[in-house]
């Protein structure tokens, strides 16, 4: 089995440590490559990306990504939400910054997460939470299920998150992007043998790495031409060569997610 990375809890304790960890970073020798954004990528901001939410516990500590889809409704993974109840998360919009207090904070009234999750290897990882507080940011919006061509093998997508920028690291401080092409499903099963899902799962990332998603990511978007496509899940380390990034198939949830949308 590989040593997957779905250490949510972990993750939420890195977060609290960026903001002293990328200080240190700052007067650090310049003999290794200094960190890169997500694993690779740059920075970026919620003014650009307005529906890129944090997913934090009741004390603004952020731990995985979310992505608006409308004024109350925030797409996130599954694996995040395991564990938590409606009191003990919070979803912040419109802060670019890990330490920031601006933006807008809101309770969750309801944590929808699909009654057939059991593990992120599994499938099947996708929640939908509804905000007690409306977002006045724009919405995303997200692949319908009949949109499966999207995911052609070389296409270019885009991550989001202010997760740790090496497998090891520490988070971002600030929201990062990159992008990534869609890894055919044949090449992922190579990679991940019965732990790729096709039918629930889509890969992405250089063969050679170097760029990907990491932990702190999770729950957040996947985005093609724009359109949320995909939640980050898992893979094997982060950015390793041979082992892309595993994003849930959206098209395949997409009525679920709808439901929920209109619920
Ligand atoms: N499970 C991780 C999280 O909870 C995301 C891991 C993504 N890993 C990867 N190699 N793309 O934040």
């Amino acid at each position: 089995m590989f040593a997957l990375n779905r250490a949510k809890k972990a993750a939420a304790v890195v977060a609290a440590t960026a903001a002293a960890a990328a200080t240190a970073l700052l007067s650090a020798p310049t003999a290794v490559a200094a960190p890169q954004p997500i694993v690779g990528g740059t920075t970026t901001t919620t003014t650009s990306y307005p529906f890129m939410m944090q997913i934090t516990d009741a004390s603004q500590n952020q731990f995985c990504g979310g992505t608006l889809v409308s004024a109350t409704k925030v797409v996130t993974a599954a694996h995040c939400m395991v564990g938590e109840t409606t009191s003990s998360v919070r979803v912040v919009g419109g802060r670019t910054y890990l330490n920031g207090t601006n933006g807008t904070v809101s309770r969750v009234s309801k944590i929808w997460i699909n009654p057939d999750y059991t593990d992120a290897t599994n499938g099947d990882d996708v929640a939908v939470l509804t905000l007690a507080t409306s977002m006045s940011y724009t919405p995303a919006s997200y692949v319908s299920s009949s949109q499966t061509s999207v995911y052609a093998a070389g296409t270019t997508a885009r991550v989001l998150g202010w997760g740790t920028t090496s497998e090891n690291g520490s988070s971002s401080n600030q929201l990062r992007t990159a992008t990534v092409p869609i890894v055919s499903d044949s090449s992922c099963r190579s990679s991940y043998g019965s732990d790729f899902v096709a039918t629930d799962m889509v890969c992405a990332g250089y063969t050679s790495g170097g760029v990907d998603t990491c932990q702190g990511d999770s729950g957040g978007p996947l985005l093609i031409g724009g359109v949320l496509a995909g939640i980050t899940s898992w893979g094997e380390g982060c950015a390793e060569a041979g082992y892309p990034g595993v994003y849930t198939r959206l098209t395949t949830f997409s009525d679920l997610v709808t439901a929920q949308v209109n619920s």
